[in-house]
């Protein structure tokens, strides 16, 4: 006997019945129809309620998440409900994770199996491996343009090696993300030949040009405008990215319920989290940026109710690079109801942090952070310093003004300091997608260049800098709340890739400088004291075991930015489950103080044990605590 049925809206009970007398399933998935019935049933209703082919796509929607409940694996069952009741899995503070494209990292799944030993050295519990799923031929886009989303790319292996990856990888305690591209298809996609209409495509260019006078460009550079002639079809197709890379129409239930296929089969291999590649873009109204629109959130808010009712040991994890009154709507507003996603990536930290970098000022940070708004129950951030992708300066004209500063300029000064073209920048990155008429870009580069380990060379003085500051970078982000992933290299300080423009299919997209190969004996050095890579290594550790017994860190924790009264050192404050801390982190290559008085303020007593994740020595006397360059403390209280 349950319960949840009494608590639907009376039209919803009545259709719930139906479809209860019909679908069967054991007793947990039947629990759980019922209890997410509602959550799914609505945001569909709204999008589709009045198309004729709503019914029976909703129909074949919901036998297929009864199929795939039923031919769910034992063991992923077992998970799902140790996830059911231990809804902070990927929320919590033990959580941590890395990301790699499997061939750089290992050339195959299997190899990525046999490196696993790696990652768990590293302390890692999660692993998002790059877009695996048969993509077209180069060029695309790093696996982001999907040809099959049936089947492995053929040179990384099948999908028994993905199940396998997944059993090893559930056995270690850890967990598999993977990325659907929800957005697009690549043009080779059999959809394209047979389904037409899943895809949004034009006669002529009249509407075109009228989405585009308010449309922005992606890839104004390699793929400009935001539609592609195809002469096959003797149409336009909307190619938000490239223009091999084609935009599906999700006002057609078909393409919701087809790539809710997807997401169940996914599952069913032993998926654990789910990277939904570029949500904002799903849906498109003219006179609109196309972006983040209202219907998005119920496609995300319906498919989740599918996972949930499925699998629910499967997460979700926005990829929604947006501003921050926009990112937190891709959480959803609740435990439950108007869920969304489970994890989201905090582009914005990760900007500001290299901002702050760059400028050695955290007014504009603390202001930013700030002001956003809080993460809703239940849910958390992805924090990260670096990915694949470049990074945008997202700055407000706004938010820049409130610190005294020219949004504009500011950009400016982060496109040409990254790209090593400031008086005396240490970053030795690219521009990316330079805008001619603003002189702005977004940036390329891995972290390593980026902080200064490139240009540094011998310099041992710069090298250990650059050291701290790729430190640093990752305190802040383990300490935010959330989710932090180490992107592969990082932990090393691998640099750019010397040779990523001889590939000809590369060569225009600079993105591929960040992407490099993994250095297997670079990671061997990891054992040589005093290498780079054992101190950076190293410290990443100390981060790593600091974050698993700091419950603050927790993703359900409250965190205030603070005002430090020193524009170099960053403040952080976080507390959850009656434990707190304060981060002290100090954005400048001076030695900066702090009065002693903010630790008394806020309640928290310094110890040694504060500076142990830095691994430097804690100096404090008299009024002062003073920072050395780049130090960070965790004061745990
Ligand atoms: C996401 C990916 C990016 C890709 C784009 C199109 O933003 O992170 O690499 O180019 O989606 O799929």
């Amino acid at each position: 006997m349950t319960q949840n049925v009494f608590a639907m809206r009376p039209e919803v009970r009545a259709e719930y019945a139906e479809v209860r007398a019909r679908l069967e399933g054991d007793a947990e998935f039947l629990t759980r129809l019922e209890r997410f019935f509602t959550e799914l049933r609505d945001p569909l209703a709204a999008l589709y309620g009045d198309d004729p082919r709503f019914p029976g796509q909703f129909a074949a929607l919901l036998d297929a998440i009864a199929a795939t409940a039923r031919v769910r694996d034992p063991a992923l069952r077992r998970l799902d409900h140790e996830r059911e009741i231990t809804p902070d899995w990927l929320q919590r503070e033990q959580a941590v994770g890395y990301v790699c494209y499997a061939d750089r990292f290992a050339g195959t799944l299997a190899g990525v199996r046999e490196r696993l030993p790696y990652v768990r050295e590293l302390g890692v519990n999660y692993l998002h491996l790059m877009p695996l799923l048969a993509a077209r031929p180069a060029p695309n886009d790093g696996g982001y343009a999907v040809a099959d989303y049936g089947a492995v790319e053929p040179a990384l292996g099948t999908m028994d090696d993905l199940r396998a990856l997944a059993a090893d990888l559930h056995a270690a305690g850890m967990a598999l993300c993977v990325d659907v591209v929800l957005n697009h298809t690549a043009r080779e996609h059999a959809w394209a030949r047979d389904r037409p209409e899943y895809y949004r495509t034009f006669p002529d260019r009249s509407e075109p040009d009228e989405y585009e006078r308010t449309l922005p460009e992606v890839f104004p550079d390699i793929a400009p405008g935001n539609f592609s002639w195809v002469p096959e079809l003797g149409r336009w197709v909307w190619t938000t990215f490239n223009e091999y890379q084609w935009d599906l129409d999700y006002t057609n239930p078909e393409v919701f319920v087809a790539m809710a296929q997807v997401v169940l089969d996914l599952a069913n291999a032993g998926v654990d989290v789910l990277r939904l590649d570029a949500v904002p873009f799903l849906w498109k109204r003219k006179g609109t940026d196309c972006q983040n629109l209202p219907e998005v959130h119920q496609l995300l808010q319906a498919l989740r109710a599918v996972g949930r009712i499925a699998a629910p040991g499967v997460a979700f994890k926005a990829e929604a690079i947006v501003a921050p009154a926009q990112l937190v709507t891709y959480l959803g507003t609740g435990p439950h109801e108007g869920k969304e996603c489970d994890l989201a990536y905090n582009n914005v930290l990760m900007a500001l942090m290299w901002s702050s970098l760059a400028s050695e000022r955290v007014a504009l940070m603390t202001h930013v952070l700030d002001g956003m708004p809080a993460v809703p129950p239940g849910a958390g951030w992805v924090t990260y310093v670096r990915c694949h992708d470049d990074i945008g300066w997202t700055i407000t004209p706004e938010d820049a003004a409130a610190v005294g500063e020219d949004a504009h300029l500011h950009r400016r000064f982060l496109s040409d300091f990254y790209a090593g073209d400031f008086p005396a920048s240490f970053a030795r990155g690219a521009r990316f997608q330079p805008d001619d008429a603003t002189g702005e870009a977004r940036t390329s580069g891995m972290t390593a260049s980026l902080a200064g380990l490139e240009s540094a060379g011998e310099d041992e003085l710069a090298r250990e800098l650059a050291i701290r500051r790729v430190l640093l970078l990752h305190a802040v982000a383990f300490a935010q709340g959330g989710l932090p992933l180490i992107y592969m290299g990082d932990e090393l300080g691998l640099l750019n890739d010397p040779a990523w423009a001889d590939d000809e299919h590369q060569r225009e997209d600079n993105r591929w400088m960040h992407r490099p190969p993994m250095d297997w004996a670079a990671a061997e050095r990891r054992r040589v004291p005093g290498s780079v890579e054992s101190e950076i290594w190293d410290g990443l550790q100390r981060l790593i075991s600091a974050r698993r017994s700091t419950r603050a860190t927790h993703a359900y924790g409250a965190g205030q930015p603070l005002w430090t009264g020193n524009d170099h050192v960053y403040g952080l404050l976080r507390s959850y489950a009656g434990e707190r801390l304060l981060v002290l982190a100090n954005f400048s290559a001076g030695e900066q103080p702090v009065r002693r008085a903010l630790l008394d303020e806020h309640g928290m007593r310094l110890t040694d044990a504060a500076a142990a994740p830095d691994g430097r020595p804690l100096r404090a006397g008299g009024e002062e605590l003073v920072l050395a360059p780049y130090q960070f403390l965790w004061i745990r209280g």
